[in-house]
C-alpha cells in the first residue's frame, strides 16, 4: 500500500539496553528523528522524539497504526512533565498522590496538553498521555535523551504487544534501525490509562486496578463505560481489534474441573475436524490430548500469567489452527488480563455460568 511504499528499509540491529554505547546510539538516532524500540516494565515500546512531528508520523507508518489513535509520551521524571502538560490547580493534589505512589511505574495519565506537543502525538485532541516507566535502563535512556519519547507498543498494529526483544524483531525487523534488548518485561501487560482531565476515569485497565487507584486518590475512580463493550471509548485504542494472533482464540472461565472438561471436549471436537489445537492454561489444567501446551503456571499468580500471556499467543500463531485459553475472574488485576484476552478472542469467551 501507499504507506508501505514510503517506508524506509533498515538492517535492524539488536543492541543491549544495559550497554552505555548502545544507549548512546539510541539517543543519537532519536535526535536524528529515527525510531528505536526499547524495553519497559510493561511491554516494549517503539520510541521516537515526541517533539518531532515527522518522527511521530513515522511511528504510525512503521506500526501500520490508524492515525486517530494517539501516542503516550515517556519522560524520565516528574519535572519533565512541565514541558508537555498543563496541571490545572484542581488536579494538583490528585497528580501529586499518583506521582508519589505510582511513578515511576505502569500508570499512564491523561493531562491537558501544552502547545509544545505536536498534533500527531495527541491525535489532534487537547489532551496528552504521559508515563514514567520504572524499568531501570528505560529511565537511564530517557534521562540521557532529555526529550519526551513517544512510544506505543512495538508491535505491528493489531498483533499482541511484544514482551521481549525477539517479539519486536518478528514484527519490525527491516522497518527500524535499532532494537534495545532489556530482557523480558516484568509485567507483560500495557499500563493502566487513567484520565485526570475530569473525574478520574480508567480508559484502559492494567497493573494499577480501580481498587488500588481509589485507595490512593481517596475518591471514586470510574471505568470508561465503553470498556464494557457499549459506546465509543474515550481511549481510541480500545476500539481497535487488538492483541490478536491470526489464529482463532477461545477463552474459558470457570471452576478447574469444568475448565478441564471443556478443554478436553474442545480438543476432541477440533481434532475431529482435522485441526491442531494449542492450549494456554494454568499448569493444573494441562490436557495431554492437546497438540501443544503452554503453562501459565499457578492461577494464584496473576502477575506470572500477565508476563507469559502475549508471548504465548505469539508462539502459537501460525503453529496451530485453534488456541484455547484458561481465563480468570474479572476482578482486581484479573479484570485487566481478561480485557486483553477478550480482545484476543474477539469476544469468544465461554463462562461456566451464564453472564449477562
Ligand atoms: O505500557 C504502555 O503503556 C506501553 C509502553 C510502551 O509504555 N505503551 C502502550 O502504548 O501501550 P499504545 O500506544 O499501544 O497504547 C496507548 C493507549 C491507546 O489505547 C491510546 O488510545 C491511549 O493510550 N491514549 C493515548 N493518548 C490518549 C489520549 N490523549 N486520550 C485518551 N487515550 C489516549
Ligand atoms: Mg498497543
Amino acid at each position: 500500500m501507499h504507506e508501505q511504499e514510503e517506508q524506509r528499509r533498515y538492517v535492524t540491529r539488536i543492541g543491549l539496553m544495559n550497554h552505555p554505547q548502545d544507549r548512546a546510539e539510541a539517543v543519537e538516532r532519536w535526535r536524528r528523528g529515527e525510531l528505536v524500540a526499547f524495553a519497559t516494565e510493561t511491554v516494549y515500546g517503539l520510541g521516537g522524539n515526541g517533539f518531532d512531528a515527522e518522527a511521530c508520523r513515522s511511528i504510525y507508518t512503521v506500526k501500520g497504526r490508524p492515525s486517530d489513535n494517539p501516542l503516550i509520551l515517556h519522560v524520565a521524571d516528574a519535572q519533565q512533565l512541565e514541558m508537555i502538560v498543563h496541571i490545572r490547580p484542581a488536579m494538583r493534589e490528585r497528580v501529586a498522590r499518583l506521582v508519589q505512589c505510582c511513578w515511576p511505574g505502569p500508570l499512564t495519565l491523561i493531562f491537558p496538553r501544552r502547545s509544545t506537543v505536536p498534533d500527531v502525538v495527541t491525535g489532534g485532541g487537547d489532551t496528552v498521555a504521559v508515563r514514567i516507566p520504572v524499568h531501570k535502563e528505560a529511565r537511564l535512556l530517557l534521562r540521557e535523551v532529555g526529550l519526551p519519547i513517544a512510544a506505543p507498543s512495538a508491535n505491528r498494529s493489531g498483533r499482541p504487544s511484544p514482551t521481549c526483544a525477539q517479539d519486536v524483531w518478528e514484527d519490525l525487523q527491516g522497518r527500524i534501525p535499532l532494537i534495545l534488548d532489556g530482557g523480558a518485561c516484568e509485567i507483560g501487560v500495557e499500563s493502566t490509562v487513567l484520565d485526570l482531565t475530569d473525574e478520574p476515569t480508567i480508559l484502559r485497565p492494567g497493573w494499577y486496578t480501580q481498587e488500588k487507584l481509589e485507595q490512593i486518590l481517596e475518591c471514586a475512580v470510574s471505568f470508561d463505560p465503553a470498556l464494557g463493550g457499549k459506546g465509543v471509548p474515550r481511549s481510541p485504542g480500545q476500539k481497535y481489534r487488538h492483541y490478536a494472533p491470526s489464529v482463532p482464540v477461545r477463552v474459558f472461565v470457570g471452576e478447574d474441573a469444568w475448565m478441564r472438561e471443556q478443554l478436553k471436549e474442545q480438543v476432541r471436537y477440533f481434532h475431529q475436524h482435522g485441526q491442531k489445537v494449542g492450549i494456554i492454561a494454568f499448569e493444573n489444567l494441562k490436557v495431554a490430548e492437546a497438540d501443544a501446551f503452554i503453562s501459565l503456571d499457578a492461577k494464584e499468580d496473576l502477575q506470572r500469567m500477565g508476563q507469559k500471556l502475549f508471548h504465548a499467543l505469539r508462539t502459537f500463531d501460525g503453529q496451530v489452527d485453534q488456541i484455547l485459553v484458561s481465563g480468570v475472574e474479572e476482578r482486581g488485576y484479573g479484570l485487566s488480563l481478561m480485557n486483553r484476552l477478550k480482545k484476543a478472542a474477539s469476544g469468544d469467551v465461554v463462562y461456566a455460568e451464564p453472564k449477562e
